[in-house]
């Protein structure tokens, strides 16, 4: 008699991602997917999940302690992003789940986009477009459109993960810019010299910096950690950039301070409700507004995809994944 074939583990890939991808799962696991990118709502994700080992997700899922209690056969969720404030570690810890990211991948893609936001927003790009598209360019004017200057002139860089360095770097080797930031912890000094970039308090970022690129994660802690009172503290000739998340900037805020020119100008790829944006965002003309872009190369999200794929076969075949933001003490065992 024929030995039984082992059976493979069952995964869920939870949105519409590149078939290629799904075809390389499906050489080691039992697949289900979502080739026409359905809507689930979370009883439809759990539904789905049940009897699944793992689980490709794109950040918006949020994976919690009623979901692992609801999803016992579940041992990874791997993300295809570096930002994980979907999962809540504690819970993933606490059922042994081991979640993982694709930090690296994206680190100088999603840079060269906070640049792209900086200097569309300061030069005042998608303003002038849009007069112009309008059909309201009919004279030069000495004036017309002048925005701040980027080069040579002081950036300010909250967070100093991988992105807000390779921010620095272009900043400062590229633009020649001075190159100011605050972090949790200050970095080693060899990645200061490297980044040309000045450790300083979050009240001296504020104060100091031309323009203010927000890269960092979000957490509870972080909630609107720019808010009326931070923006009231910047230069009113100051550019805000956001390509974190949403919910680190109050929105309103933000508003107002664009409305009454508090801040020249802000470019944002992320906001408190995405998909739906703040209307007073849509009214004001001093702002970029993108739709979660910042990683969005083929490339790009194409190692992005391959390296949340590589996770849960390097976890499901050999238990170990290669990027985890999590080490459980304990890890749920395959059922
Ligand atoms: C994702 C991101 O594409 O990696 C992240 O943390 O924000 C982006 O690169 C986005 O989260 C998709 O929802």
């Amino acid at each position: 008699m024929a030995a039984a074939s082992p059976v493979r583990p069952a995964v869920l890939v939870a949105r519409a991602i590149f078939p290629e991808t799904v075809q390389r799962l499906r050489a080691h696991f039992a697949v289900e997917d979502n080739p026409d990118d359905a809507e689930w709502s979370r009883a439809e994700l759990i539904r789905r999940l049940q009897g699944k080992a793992g689980a490709l997700l794109t950040g918006t899922q949020r994976i919690d302690d009623a979901l692992l209690r609801a999803c016992p056969t579940l041992r990874i969720v791997a993300n295809m992003t570096v930002g994980y404030n979907n999962f809540d570690v504690a819970a993933l810890d606490a059922h042994g789940v081991v979640g993982t990211n694709t930090p690296d991948v994206l680190t100088e893609t999603t840079a060269d986009f906070g640049f792209a936001l900086l200097l569309a927003a300061a030069r005042r790009v998608t303003e002038s477009e849009h007069f112009l598209r309008a059909g309201r360019w009919t004279r030069w004017s000495y004036d017309l459109f002048a925005g701040a200057e980027v080069h040579g002139t002081t950036l300010g860089i909250l967070g100093m993960g991988r992105i807000g360095q390779a921010i620095a770097r272009r900043g400062a080797h590229g633009f020649g810019m001075r190159v100011l930031y605050h972090n949790r912890t200050r970095l080693d000094a060899t990645i200061e010299a490297d980044c040309r970039a000045t450790y300083v308090s979050k009240a001296e970022l504020l104060r100091e910096a031309d323009h203010l690129v927000l890269v960092l994660p979000y957490t509870p802690q972080n909630h609107h950690i720019i808010g009326a009172t931070e923006l009231a503290q910047m230069k009113p000739t100051a550019v805000l950039v956001n390509i974190a998340r949403g919910g680190i900037v109050d929105d309103a805020a933000l508003v107002e301070a664009l409305r009454t020119r508090r801040i020249a100008a802000a470019g944002l790829d992320v906001f408190e409700e995405e998909p739906a944006v703040h209307p007073g965002l849509l009214e004001v003309p001093n702002v970029v507004l993108t739709p979660h872009i910042a990683s969005a190369t083929v490339r790009t999200r194409r190692a992005m995809a391959d390296l949340a794929a590589d996770n849960l076969i390097a976890f499901l075949t050999q238990g170990r994944a290669l990027t985890p933001v999590n080490a459980p003490r304990e890890l749920r065992m395959a059922s």
